[in-house]
């Protein structure tokens, strides 16, 4: 039996290559698991027929490592055919024991919070379970009275394309104390999640993290799990994952939905959600899961179509606001949201702002274009100085700004919009056609590679970080704002932003004892900068003046202020020659950059 079905694999199917058989049999082979074909005791009549089974693929398998590693036959394949694909219906069919369990951020966060999940379940049964988070459960009762039940305030079956409905329940536990670690479970009373813990956010400003991602949408059962938890892996203790659009790629299935949820797995548990749709959560309308599961709160512009898709969360110092690109065919919901949009940017309070919606103001791909977003949104987000634009649908990177807000090559002063991608769908780039053709340009940019983001808010900065689904930086700003809303926004600093000509001086031309101002941005808060005159021909040292070193005449020093920018003050000195050229040298800790060419006139 086995030289046979060994004969029949191997000279069967010649051409077959399989990469799984080869790894395996290597394996097979390298432990000595099997004896060699036609040996008795391969053959095992009292083992039940599975094991049997099993047992002769070993023998195959041993047979054809032999075979491949000694005489280099053709690769063996399997006779059987192959299993087959599981049904989604079987893989996600909902249960009595809950599932899909997301925290969605209330307009009070510090005292509130919302909590979904699916499960077979009626609405009068679904409830969660909260107290103080214990420190120790299972064999450790909560002391009476420390478990409040709160029952569920919605309970919606979505019909699927499954052959079942799928049934979203939302708790809000309300009354909560800021800052504080809870402990929660969601069921119907009888069966219940796991307990998951979460922190309520502060009542006033604290420094916190979030993560962004782009588009998700294709491969979310292989792909994108990885990118999801690395990010988590990165930042544990962040408060919030913003999604900007396309989570899945066809708005109603129920098979895609059930894979997003598998790809955080507990994540969504413990860390709100702040999700807008992309157009990829459409299709007719909005997806019929949209609403059951992320009950976002209803304080966008009023139109129904808007509801839980429009909407902003003040979060710690943050206000996060989330819109609906998707209707830039529809003159009245663009004019709605736009009216809206500058009403939430006027009145804010918070020192930071952060928008996110699915269409760039700058694409990055192709032939792509959002005049509507652009022309609508784009001036009240420079206007009210919005800190982060974040966007999808482009299914590549791509960061910039105005030009009109570049300061030198490294620092800008205005809204740093992105695009990214978490997913494993990918298009190219165009070289930026979109942003340079309307007045942006592109700072960062990468295609085929799948990204996470890591903001981390603080008083005075965002420090923001886009890494690879590997984990390796890609890119990375400081956004640095002052008590008077000034603000800087610096790049990571890399090898290769800290050389080159950055230095402004506003003259290239100047005589003896003229004024001349150098300025430069970068640096860290309050550090130290020596300031040097050199004397050049072209852009080569020459000697110099008294004697000094190749840096140049020393000026002074002078410290940056707490936006990272410096700005100097000195007078051409006596000694310069009419028609000698020399650049301002600044050097300091983390930088050493130039000026263009000052010729001297007299
Ligand atoms: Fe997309
Ligand atoms: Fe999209």
């Amino acid at each position: 039996m086995d030289l046979a079905l060994t004969r029949r694999t191997a000279n069967g199917h010649p051409g077959v290559d399989h990469p799984w058989l080869n790894a395996h049999a290597r394996r097979t082979h390298a432990t000595g698991v099997t004896s060699f074909t036609g040996a008795p005791s391969v053959n095992h009549p009292t083992l039940p027929e599975p094991a049997r089974r099993r047992h002769v693929r070993l023998a195959v398998l041993g047979t054809s490592a032999v075979l491949l590693g000694g005489l280099a036959f053709a690769p063996v394949a399997f006779s059987y055919a192959a299993p087959p694909k599981h049904p989604a219906a079987e893989v996600h069919k909902p249960s009595p024991v809950p599932d899909r369990v997301i925290l969605t951020p209330t307009t009070t966060p510090a005292t509130s919070q919302k909590v979904t999940w699916r499960a077979e379940a009626t609405a009068e049964f679904a409830q969660a379970e909260i107290l103080a988070a214990p420190r120790a459960l299972g064999q450790v009762a909560p002391p009476a009275g420390a478990v409040t039940k709160v029952q569920a305030q919605a309970s919606t079956p979505v019909n699927t394309t499954l052959g079942y409905a799928s049934t979203y329940h939302t708790v809000e536990f309300t009354g909560l104390k800021p800052a504080t670690r809870y402990t929660y479970r969601v069921g119907d009373g009888t069966n219940w999640s796991e307990w998951h813990d979460f922190t309520t956010a502060a009542g006033k400003f604290e420094p916190f993290s979030f993560i962004y991602y782009g588009d998700a949408q294709n491969y979310i059962d292989s792909a994108v799990p990885r990118v999801f938890r690395n990010a988590f892996a990165d930042r544990p203790q962040a408060k919030m994952i913003v999604n900007a659009g396309d989570l899945i790629n066809s708005a109603n299935s129920e098979e895609e939905w059930g894979q997003w949820y598998k790809a955080a797995g507990f994540i969504d548990s413990q860390i709100n959600n702040l999700s807008i749709p992309g157009n990829h959560e459409y299709s007719g309308g909005l997806s019929s899961f949209w609403r059951p599961q992320f009950p976002y709160p209803d304080n966008g512009p009023g139109n129904p179509e808007l509801k839980q898709t429009v909407y902003y969360i003040d979060y710690q110092g943050v206000r996060f606001i989330g819109l609906d690109s998707n209707h830039q065919g529809n003159a009245a919901l663009m004019a709605a949201q736009t009216a809206w949009l500058e009403k939430v940017l006027k009145d804010n309070p918070n020192k930071w702002t952060v928008v996110t919606f699915h269409h760039p103001v700058y694409s990055t791909t192709g032939t792509r274009n959002n005049p509507q977003v652009r022309d609508q949104w784009g001036p009240l987000l420079e206007k009210y100085g919005v800190d982060l634009v974040l966007q999808g649908h482009d299914h590549s990177y791509g960061r910039g700004n105005l030009v009109s807000a570049r300061k030198s090559i490294t620092v800008h002063n205005g809204v740093a919009y992105v695009v990214s991608v978490s997913g494993g769908k990918m298009y190219a780039l165009n070289n930026g056609e979109n942003w340079t053709g309307n007045g942006a340009e592109v700072r960062s940019s990468s295609q085929n590679t799948q990204l996470y983001q890591l903001i981390d808010v603080a008083g005075d900065q965002i420090r923001f970080e886009a890494r690879y689904a590997n984990g390796e930086h890609h890119d990375g700003f400081l956004i640095r704002k002052n008590a008077r809303g000034e603000r800087t926004v610096n790049e990571l600093r890399t090898p290769e932003n800290t050389v080159g000509e950055q230095v402004t001086v506003d003259k290239t031309e100047a005589s003896r004892w003229d004024k001349v101002t150098a300025t430069a941005y970068g640096y860290d808060p309050g550090e130290r900068v020596r300031v040097h005159l050199r004397e050049t021909r072209g852009k080569e040292a020459v000697a110099q003046h008294g004697g000094h070193g190749r840096d140049g005449v020393p000026l002074g020093e002078a410290r940056a202020d707490e936006l990272g920018r410096l700005s100097y003050t000195f007078r051409m000195p006596p000694w310069v020659r009419r028609g000698s050229t020399h650049l301002v040298y600044l050097s300091s800790e983390n930088q050493k950059i130039t000026s263009p060419l000052i010729t001297v006139t007299r």
